[in-house]
């Protein structure tokens, strides 16, 4: 079979169907791409859809009213996802995490979470199985979900006021519930908590510091992200961009900080201790000091496309083999066809490529391949 590019129904992205090759050898977990990146972390896209508008993901003037979100139809079934996740766990991957839009939003979820609890990596362990949410649903699902085998959740939240937050999440939602969140995922034991927060200057940097003392002292993990330009539709500009070493050096001017040992390879955030003891944050510097060399995230799409950068603006049906019939081995070998393939470093690449891209194809909307 050779590549071909078709273009979906609604136009929404473009996507090849994968190559099946005859001759792969078969998962063992030592996959590696063009630039030696192992496989590591799958992101799954439950849903499209989110019940926030933050203006550097879902502005408000696009994903209106008119938006043409997914329809159920286009989704993968829980089991689809699940053989999925299988394959790639075959090949290495051992994170998983749910993603959307808003996770959360998708019915039954925590039916999914617990059918991918029972996934187990080839020497038998269970996979670092978390979620990502707004924490909008949190304080009502936590408990669900802790029973159905998450281990642990990462929120977004971008600021203490409530009058910033407001205005981030772009719907008036109250930072008073998602506080409330993560006192039940807290409760539920979905620790470690992580709370990423989106730095956007001039809009929202004002909240580094009350962020940074009120999760000084706890078990939570906060992580102070730099604005990007993923997407085609958030106007990103580049003085809106805080770098992380603004960051760290107003929090330490308050409270004094020590770096950290990369707990992981290929993580995204550089971390820092409290020099006094009172617990670590962190900095995820995508736009200043791009981490492309250690990337080894795959990410799948609400709809089944498998994307190997979030600065994509192309997929690979893998949707398109499930509902075709293949077995197992041949998606494993598609998947690791893909994989090999792959040469994605858009970040790194981000300072040599044209000012201009209105001729580029459109990229991909984090809402669609997840965080
Ligand atoms: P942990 O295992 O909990 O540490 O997760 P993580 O840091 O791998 O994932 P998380 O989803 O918390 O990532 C935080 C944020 O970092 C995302 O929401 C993105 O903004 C950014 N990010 C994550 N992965 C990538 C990536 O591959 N490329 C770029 N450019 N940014 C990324
Ligand atoms: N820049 C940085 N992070 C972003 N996210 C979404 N859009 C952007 C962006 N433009 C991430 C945030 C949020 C998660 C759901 O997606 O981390 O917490
Ligand atoms: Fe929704 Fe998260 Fe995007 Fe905000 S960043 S619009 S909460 S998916
Ligand atoms: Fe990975 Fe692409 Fe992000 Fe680089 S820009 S770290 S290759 S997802």
């Amino acid at each position: 079979m050779t590549d071909r590019v078709i273009p979906l129904a609604d136009l929404r992205y473009a996507a090849r169907i994968p190559v099946v090759p005859a001759d792969a050898p078969r998962p063992d977990g030592l996959l590696a791409d063009r630039r030696d990146r192992p496989l590591h972390d799958l992101r799954i896209s439950v849903t499209d859809r989110c019940n926030f508008r933050c203006s550097y993901c879902m502005p408000k003037e696009v994903f209106d009213s008119q938006y043409r979100f997914l329809p159920q139809s286009s989704l993968l079934s829980f089991e689809e996802i699940v053989r999925l996740a299988k394959v790639f766990v075959a090949h290495g991957v051992r994170k998983l995490r749910l993603t959307g839009g808003e996770p959360l939003l998708r019915r039954q979820v925590e039916t999914l979470v617990a059918m991918l609890g029972e996934l187990r990596t080839p020497d038998g362990q269970p996979l670092d199985l978390t979620l990502t949410t707004n924490g909008s649903l949190l304080a009502r699902k936590a408990e669900a979900l802790a029973r159905a085998g998450l281990k642990r959740v990462t929120v977004s939240l971008d600021g203490l006021d409530d009058a910033v937050f407001r205005r981030m999440n772009d719907v008036d939602f109250p930072v008073a519930d998602v506080l409330a969140g993560i006192d039940a995922a807290a409760a539920a034991g979905l620790g470690p908590i992580k709370v990423n927060m989106v730095v956007k200057r001039g809009t929202n940097d004002q909240e580094i510091l009350p962020m940074a003392r009120r999760f000084r002292g706890t078990p939570v993990v906060l992580r102070f992200i730099e604005y990007m330009d993923v997407g085609s539709s958030n106007g990103w500009r580049m003085d809106e961009v805080l770098p992380s070493a603004e960051v760290v050096r107003r929090i330490a001017a308050e409270h004094p900080l020590l770096p950290l040992e990369a707990a992981a390879a290929g993580e995204t955030a550089q971390r820092w201790r409290y020099a006094d003891g009172q617990g670590e944050v962190g900095v995820i510097s995508s736009v200043t000091q791009a981490f492309c060399h250690s990337c080894n995230r795959a990410r799948l799409s609400t709809e089944g496309k498998l994307f190997l950068c979030l600065f994509a603006s192309e997929g690979h049906d893998l949707r398109a083999l499930l509902r075709s019939g293949r077995s197992d081995d041949e998606l494993a070998a598609a998947v690791g066809g893909i994989w090999q393939g792959r040469d994605d470093r858009y970040s790194e690449l981000r300072a040599s490529l044209p000012g201009d891209d209105s001729a580029a194809p459109r990229r991909v909307e984090m809402s669609y391949i997840g965080g």
